[in-house]
């Protein structure tokens, strides 16, 4: 298997980390049949593919094998925003679904032990087709055997349907809200998006809350767990 360089990793104030952390264990709670987790939002920023890739690097670290599937296949911008070292010619997500590589040939291991990656080596403008097809729900359950967890980063639900197309393939999604960002009718709007297409709410994220007057930039809350069941 090749190996793709994560280089920027963040280096998180304590009770980020702590933040996360309690979300990781609380993911174990959930039940050993949720494996394969989707983690999506309302609207683009408000930081589902930095909860992800946080949760992931922690998994891994505690000793248990997770895959990162990147499934925001228009617009991941994880190649920057990770510092990911894929140069030349790669196969990714979108060769593995179109049926142009084998899954093994799209999924890489990282200088982070235990974690692994399929990312998206090319944007595409309409994934419809690839997140219907066969192959998507395919390479979900193959994973789900293979890892101990599968976390799949998603687009935003309130611009276009893919997350609603990866979901229902998942066994439960995260729900991250921006905190003070993310319009409230937006949130709601969410909620019934995914219990229509029978996405169980694992959790709930409340991200970059400002807790105190003094302006904590970084802050990471996790809350509701479970609130929310089809
Ligand atoms: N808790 C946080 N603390 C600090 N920066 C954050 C936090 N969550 C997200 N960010 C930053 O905000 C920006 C948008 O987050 P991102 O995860 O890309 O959002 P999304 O995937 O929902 O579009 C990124 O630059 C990310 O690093
Ligand atoms: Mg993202």
């Amino acid at each position: 298997m090749k190996e793709i360089e994560v280089r920027n990793i963040p280096e998180l104030p304590y009770y980020v980390t702590e933040a996360l952390n309690q979300l990781r264990i609380s993911l174990g709670f959930a039940g050993e049949n949720v494996k394969s987790i989707m983690i999506t939002s309302s609207i683009p920023d408000e930081g589902k593919s930095f909860v992800t890739m946080q949760l992931w690097k922690m998994i891994a670290e505690v000793g248990n094998n997770v895959v990162l599937i990147d499934g925001d296949l228009r617009n991941s911008a994880m190649r920057e925003d990770f510092g990911l070292k894929m140069e030349g010619e790669l196969n990714g997500i979108v060769h593995a679904l179109a049926g142009k590589c084998r899954f093994d040939d799209a999924m890489y291991s990282t200088n982070i032990q235990n974690a692994y990656l399929m990312p998206v080596e090319i944007h595409v403008g309409n994934p419809v087709n690839l997140l219907e097809g066969r192959l998507f729900r395919e390479l979900l359950d193959v994973c789900r055997k293979e890892f101990d967890y599968v976390l799949v980063d998603s687009p935003p639900l309130g611009a276009v349907a893919d997350a609603l197309n990866i979901g229902p393939k998942t066994d439960g999604c995260l729900l991250v809200v921006r905190s003070a960002f993310t319009p409230r009718k937006q949130v709601e709007n969410s909620i019934n998006l995914l219990q229509r297409s029978g996405v169980p709410i694992i959790g709930t994220v409340l991200n970059r809350a400002d807790t105190s007057k003094k302006g904590a930039y970084y802050y990471n809350k996790y809350y509701h767990y479970g609130d929310y069941k089809e």
